[in-house]
């Protein structure tokens, strides 16, 4: 049974100009432990769909299953991370990671919270940074530290909406490491929404490049890979050739 199951999923806005179709009939399932990138034109309803995953929106018609049981309303089990973390300035990076433990796990003695806290830090490198606040650390950190915060509670799915677009090409590969080293450590079902199709193939095992608006699936690719991930495997043939396709069915979503 896939972790994530999206089915036939249709979904419209309203506007003043009438309803803007958004997702229509779009299917999608995400294997348990696994990570999928989705990709697809600027505004075809990338975050909508990450939306109605998390339960913050109903789609339309169609369903989405959650370990085969059906979204209807906002989960505490899904994390989500964002390209602008939302750190609280008045709290410590660790007290900021430990509060969706606050919220999903109250009664956790505060010494197993600070313990689960400080080993996800360390596993970034951020272990030496616990006690300052968000504005003293650099983009790159601050994205760490939002990772550490969005799993902190074990959720099934972690979700990510271009979490690294604001960070420089070369930061941007050195998050890329991290998560992949988290997620060896601590596995999670994953959905990353991303624009840059090394990322894609980089850190997911399954592509999804969606139509142009209204979104549905229009292309999945599986990517395997038989040795350990770094970033030489992205100047092979065979990732050159990934990226090409990729690079393709992009051109054709964003002309339909
Ligand atoms: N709450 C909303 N009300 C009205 N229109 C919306 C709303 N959210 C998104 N849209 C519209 O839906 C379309 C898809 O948006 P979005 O999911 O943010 O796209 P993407 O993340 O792929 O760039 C856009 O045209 C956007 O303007
Ligand atoms: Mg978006």
């Amino acid at each position: 049974m896939s972790l994530i199951k999206i089915r036939n999923v249709s979904h419209a806005f309203e506007s003043d100009d009438g309803p803007i179709k958004v997702l229509k009939n779009l299917d999608l399932s995400v294997e348990r432990d696994s990570l999928t990138a989705v990709v697809g034109p600027s505004g075809c309803g990338k975050s909508t769909l990450t939306r109605l995953i998390s339960g913050l929106l109903k789609p339309d018609r169609g369903e989405i299953f959650l370990e085969g049981e059906k979204v209807v309303s906002p989960r505490s089990n899904v994390g989500m991370a964002f390209q602008n973390p939302v750190l609280l300035e008045w709290r410590t990076i660790l007290d900021n990671i430990m509060l969706p433990l606050e919220i999903v796990a109250p009664k956790m003695p505060k010494k197993e919270k600070v313990g689960r806290a400080e080993r996800l830090l360390s596993l970034v490198g951020l272990a030496d940074f616990a006690g300052r606040r968000p504005s003293e650390l650099s983009g790159g950190m601050r994205q760490r530290a939002s990772l550490c915060r969005a799993i902190v509670h074990k959720p099934k799915v972690l979700i990510m909406d271009e979490p690294f677009g604001a960070l420089d090409a070369f930061t941007r590969e050195d998050l890329w490491q991290v998560l992949l080293d988290v997620k060896a450590e601590e596995p999670f079902t994953g959905l990353l929404i991303t624009h840059d199709l090394r990322e894609s193939i980089f850190l997911a095992d399954q592509v999804a490049v969606l139509s142009g608006r209204p979104a549905m699936t229009q292309y999945l690719m599986d990517v395997e890979f038989s040795e350990k991930r770094n970033i030489e495997l992205l100047f092979t043939a065979k990732s050159t050739a990934m990226l090409k396709e990729l690079r393709k069915q992009i051109r054709i979503a964003q002309a339909s």
